[in-house]
């Protein structure tokens, strides 16, 4: 079990750290790789604040940042038995374990599962187990229809007025997708959440608004099923 003391939590902050102004051990070879993957260290740490007050899941492992800010809020949190549960098809292959291994690095290990493979698997098996978590970090594949399958079944996975925090909001097959769920299935966005985090322009155009890169939304409590007959498109 993770120390729920402050050494622990010192721990992962030093890893943060170190990942954000050194990077991780090791890249794909690719020009600014890290710094185009990665949620930003700000964002981490609004990320992490957020989640003080909820706990964990997470779609998307790549370099850890993130996982690291929610591995540091379950420890800040000190529940007996915190776990985390990560989503990752590609860590071994294409992302040679950096992210794995700074988790490891961190002391996140012991209530850390990595299941590789894709969400679209994976998740439906953790609804059939039974699984239950307070929030949700989704960052994984960024299609449209995967991140929507992402998002049918977190809905019943995360408890009803739990949390499901999205990166990379600004990109329209994301937020076409989060925005059925607020249309129809009455997801809220949690409005300052990430006010003071990394703002992107809509779909990448500069000429478009700006939007906080990651959104934050509450699920209603209790859980409904709307009639088919009140479909709001999206
Ligand atoms: C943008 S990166 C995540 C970055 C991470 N949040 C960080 O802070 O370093 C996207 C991640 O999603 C993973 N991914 C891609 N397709 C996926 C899928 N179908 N299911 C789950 N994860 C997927 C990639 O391997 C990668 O680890």
């Amino acid at each position: 079990m993770v120390r729920s003391d402050h050494r622990a939590a010192q721990q992962i902050r030093d890893v943060r750290r170190r990942l954000a102004v050194q990077g991780p051990p090791r890249t794909r070879d690719r020009g600014r790789d890290f710094e185009t993957v990665t949620l930003p260290e700000r964002d981490c740490d609004l990320l992490r604040d957020l989640l003080v007050s909820e706990r964990a899941e997470t779609v998307g492992l790549a370099y850890a940042s993130s996982a690291l800010a929610i591995g540091e809020a379950l420890v800040i949190v000190g529940l007996p038995h915190p776990r985390h549960v990560i989503i990752d098809p590609f860590q071994e292959g294409v992302w040679s374990n950096a992210g794995w291994d700074l988790l490891c690095a961190a002391g996140l290990d012991p209530i850390a599962t990595l299941i590789p493979e894709p969400s679209s698997i994976a998740l439906p098996q953790l609804v059939a187990g039974g699984l239950t978590a307070e929030a949700a970090f989704v960052d994984g594949s960024h299609r449209f229809h995967e991140v929507f399958v992402d998002l049918y079944f977190l809905r019943t996975i995360v408890r009803p007025g739990g949390l499901v925090v999205i990166d990379d909001d600004w990109t329209p097959s994301v937020r076409t997708a989060v925005h059925y769920y607020e249309q129809n299935l009455g997801w809220t966005a949690i409005p300052d959440a990430f006010a003071g985090g990394t703002r992107m322009p809509i779909g990448g155009d500069p000429r478009a608004g700006s939007v906080p890169r990651c959104r934050a939304l509450r699920l209603p409590d209790p859980s409904f099923e709307p009639p088919f007959e009140e479909f709001c498109p999206f």
